[in-house]
């Protein structure tokens, strides 16, 4: 049984094969692929594309979807094996997984770090430990990586590339950037927006405050290897100007620095000394043209400035838009 927990569990083929799908299903949105069929929805964080994006999918297709949130009265869950239940949970997320998986044919899982320790974060124990206990395919809607995001991401690069007759990914500087937020917030997308860029023969640029915001060497190794086997380069750099020039798509995101997890105090005045590195209009014009995006939702002013986000060069709702294509496409991967 295959689910869709990690980009990097599938081959640039595999992902590229459900792209296509997802373009075809962009064309023709209505079908029965789903019909008869049920997917659990379980959101242990807010959303608004995710949740949004995958209740409409499913009925695009026939299906039906269930959103479960401990806010909707769900039971509390506990996720730890062998141990005694004598706190707040109810539920072992065994009996959760198991269940869902008689009434239900597809489990979606949204589960953000606690940023308490990140050696407990990167276990990923609930997206795995629902992997386990399902006997349904499992679809990771953003734990420690967003890997729907990353399909979208490429989809709407691909798109927009061939409209430009810029041609294939393939090549391109690809440069994620840190911006400021006032919050330490998941690094997900930005594992998940370096292993894509890899995955799809880019040249990547990680531009980070400090050597603190480098990402875990886990996503650092997966995007060097594919790089690598590719004849692409991964640098990381903390110089503006480095990063920007010559850049073809520039992607933003903020996170917090994987050293402090669970003492945020010393790395604020780290983040707020960083506030220049916004994405603006002057660093925009050190670039190739480049196309620009964000995962959504995004401060803006923060982040971004209005003038970049409003501009032509920004393609972040053709992003949001296909997550509800290649989640369709997902979906119907998955169940075969
Ligand atoms: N990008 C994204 O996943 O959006 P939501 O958090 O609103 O679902």
């Amino acid at each position: 049984m295959k689910h869709f927990l990690n980009t990097c569990d599938y081959t640039r083929p595999e992902l590229q094969a459900m792209l296509d799908e997802a373009k075809r299903l962009k064309d023709s949105p209505m079908g029965d692929a789903l019909k008869g069929k049920t997917v659990a929805l379980l959101f242990l964080n807010n959303s608004l594309r995710t949740r949004t994006s995958f209740d409409i999918g499913a009925h695009q297709l026939g299906g039906y979807a269930v959103v479960l949130s401990p806010s909707g009265g769900m039971w509390p869950l506990e996720f730890e094996d062998g141990v005694v239940m004598d706190g707040d949970a109810e539920e072992h997320i065994a009996e959760a997984a198991g269940v869902l998986s008689r009434y239900c044919d597809l489990i979606g899982v949204r589960a953000f770090p606690k940023f308490v320790n990140w050696e407990e974060d990167r276990k990923d124990k609930i997206l795995n430990g629902f992997a386990k206990y399902a006997s349904v395919p499992v679809i990771n809607m953003e734990t420690i990586t967003h890997p729907c995001q990353e399909m979208a991401h490429i989809m709407a690069l691909q798109e927009r590339f061939e409209k430009q007759g810029k041609g294939e990914l393939d090549g391109k500087k690809f440069v994620l950037t840190w911006t400021y937020h006032p919050k330490p917030l998941n690094t997900a997308v930005a594992n998940s927006a370096l292993m894509i860029a890899a995955k799809f023969g880019m040249d990547v640029t990680l531009l980070c405050p400090t050597p603190d915001y480098v990402l875990d060497q886990r996503y650092m190794d997966i995007a060097k290897k594919d790089t690598g086997e590719q004849g692409r380069s991964l640098t990381v750099t903390h110089d503006i100007e480095e990063a920007y020039s010559g850049a073809d798509v520039v992607y933003a995101k903020s996170w917090g620095a994987l050293p402090f997890f669970g003492n945020w105090e010393p790395e604020k005045p780290i983040r707020d000394a960083h506030k220049h590195f916004i994405v603006d209009e002057k660093k925009m014009a050190m670039t190739n043209d480049a196309v620009v995006s964000h995962c959504l939702p995004m401060r803006r002013n923060v982040k971004m400035t209005d003038a970049v986000f409003d501009s032509p060069a920004c393609m972040a709702y053709d992003e949001a838009e296909n997550r509800l294509h290649v989640q369709k496409a997902i979906m119907k991967h998955l169940l075969g």
